[in-house]
Parts: structure tokens; sequence; C-alpha cells
């Protein structure tokens, strides 16, 4: 089948079943970016799926769906998968491969004790591409501050005047996203992960109108990640009840612009940007101009003032943001 005609029938849903029956119907080179969290085989509690299997049976079922992941990426696309250590090094070792390694994304994110082991302090995101024309955009983040006095922590020395007013480039180590803690920001899902994650990933890596694959959608993160920054979703889900959660969730998100700009953001503060979107969007925050001063004052979005703010809409729909700060166009 044509890409077109497949897209055209399956682009923007939420399908359930199993993720290697659908991806095996996708075509080769269609999907700008893949995404995969599977169960990390921990035993944890999913509502139908059962989360413990043999070391070989587990590796091996991986290996199917990575494959398929790295067969229906575009050339220039970009494939992602998030897991524990223990499970990514071996998933390293069979995409080493089949595709080319970009980053092993340290994302900080507290783990609890297991007893006779270090604290498991960080999740890993591999990064793998299939080309070298690859899409790639800087992006960045807020500067880390002190929480009671607002001090940026990192020392620029004598470089203040060089650092960027929204904040420093992202590394391949972050600290700034964390994991869902309150049951009332959560779903009933054993593993939810945070939106700004996904959009972080996202930002970097596609534009506006890519495709976006995840054939572990969970309740939904990739997809509303995606539908928020105005790409095409495709969401695979073994259990029919995270997937009528993640559609009910869909019909509420709109895309979050500024001055036609997507940016990510976290109650109420724009958490990463692209580099060169900077530029175009500055003019919608208060930033302190001497160096000496942002060092010690957060930027904010000016509708926090209550000053007027255009926010732009997307294809005659309200941004996020624009609706957040409730005024009117
Ligand atoms: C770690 S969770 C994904 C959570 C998701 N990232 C989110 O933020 O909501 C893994 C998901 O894989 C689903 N799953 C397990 N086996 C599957 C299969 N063979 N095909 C599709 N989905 C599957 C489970 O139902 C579960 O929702």
């Amino acid at each position: 089948m044509e890409n077109k005609d497949f897209f055209g029938s399956i682009g923007n849903k939420i399908i359930q079943g199993d993720c290697l029956e659908v991806m095996r119907k996708i075509p080769d080179n269609s999907v700008d970016v893949t995404f995969a969290d599977p169960p990390f085989n921990l035993k944890k509690k999913y509502n139908s799926y059962f989360d413990k299997h043999e070391i070989d049976e587990y590796l091996s079922w991986c290996k199917n769906w990575l494959t398929e992941m790295v067969r229906i990426t575009k050339p220039t696309g970009s494939i992602f998968v998030h897991n524990i250590p223990k499970w990514l090094i071996y998933f390293g070792s069979y995409l080493n491969e089949i595709a080319i390694f970009r980053h092993w994304i340290a994302w900080d994110a507290m783990g609890s004790p297991l007893g006779k082991t270090l604290l498991p302090n960080h999740y890993g995101i591999l990064y793998y591409v299939k080309s070298k024309d690859f899409k790639f955009y800087d992006i960045r983040m807020l500067h880390k501050r002190c929480r009671s006095c607002h001090y940026i922590l990192q020392d620029y020395g004598g470089k203040k005047n060089q650092m960027h007013q929204f904040g420093p480039l992202v590394s391949d180590v972050w600290t700034d996203i964390h994991r869902i803690r309150h049951k009332k920001r959560r779903d009933e899902h054993p593993c939810q992960l945070p939106l700004h994650l996904l959009e972080r990933l996202l930002l970097l890596s596609s534009d506006e109108g890519d495709i976006v694959l995840d054939p572990f959608v969970g309740t939904g993160t990739t997809a509303i990640a995606a539908k928020k920054l105005g790409r095409k979703f495709i969401g695979i889900d073994i259990d029919p009840k995270y997937v009528e959660i993640t559609n009910k969730k869909l019909e509420d998100v709109r895309p979050t612009v500024i001055n036609g700009c997507y940016i990510s953001n976290f109650l109420d503060n724009v958490i990463t940007i692209r580099d060169k979107d900077w530029d175009k969007i500055k003019d919608a925050f208060v930033v302190p101009k001497d160096p000496l001063e942002l060092e010690k004052r957060k930027i904010y979005l000016l509708h926090k003032k209550g000053r007027a703010i255009k926010y732009e809409a997307v294809k005659g729909k309200q941004s996020d943001l624009f609706s957040m700060c409730g005024e009117e166009k």
C-alpha cells in the first residue's frame, strides 16, 4: 500500500491491538519518529498485560518490535526507546547492528531502593537514527535556579554576558523533568510518563505535520505530546481500557504555540524551546536585559503579570497557553 493511502486510513489514531501485528502492516520508511516505552518485565501491575517473562523470552520479543520500529522509521527519522539500563544494554547491542547510535539520554528520575543495589536514579532513553541525513534541532531548557533565592545555580564565572536569556542547551542528562507523583495528575496506569518528556524528544527530532508512532502508548502520553506540537500520531496499546482513556484525553488537547512556534510547557512554565525559535518568542516573556539581573530573576511569561499578550492560534484552535492566561486574542 502507498504510504499516503495507508496513513489516510490510519493516521491520528489510537489502535487497540498487539503492536507487532499492527506495525507489520506499516510500510517501510514511513514514520518520522518512533518512540517505545515497553513494559519493563518488572511485575508491574497493568490492567491486563502480565509483566513477568523469562529473560530470553522478553529479550527476543523486544528484538521483534525493535526491528519493526527501525524498519518503519524514515531515513530522516529518529528512534527512541525508554527503559531501565538493565535492558537497554541488550537493546543497544542489537540496535547497533541495524541503526546508528546517537545518544543514551539519562533521565534522572528517582527510583526506589531495591536492596543490595545502588539506588537506581535514572532511566535511559536510547536515541538512534537510520542515516546521516536525520532531522535534529538544538533545544534549550530553563536555567536551573535555587528554589528559595532564584539565583542561577550554574557558575558562569566571568562569562555571564554569554548566558542565554532562556536557558542552556539541553545535554544528554535530563534532571529537570520529574516523574508524575501526584495521584491527581495520574491516570489509572502504573507507569505513565510526563508529557513534557515526550514533547522535548519531539521538539528535537521532528517538525509540524510529521508522523509519530508509539507501539506501547499506555494512556496516551506520546499521542498527546504529538497533538500539542502539531504532529500526527499513531498509538498502539493492547489494553482496551488504556485506549479508551487515551481517546478521551485526546479530545481536549490543544496545541501549545507562542508566536507561531511550538513550545513545551508545564504548570505555567515554558520548559523546552527550540534554539532557533527564541528570537521569535522572546517578546512573550519578561526577560531582564542585564545579565546580573538575569542571574537572580526568573524570566516569566507576560500573561503572569496580567498584561496583554497575543498567543497565536493554530489551525483555528486556541493554544493551551492562550487559554491558560484567559486573555482575549
Ligand atoms: C510502560 S507502559 C507505557 C506507558 C506510556 N508510555 C504512558 O506514558 O502512558 C507499557 C504499555 O504497553 C502495553 N502493552 C503490553 N504489551 C503490548 C503489546 N504486545 N502490544 C501493544 N501494547 C502492549 C501495556 O498495556 C502498557 O500500557
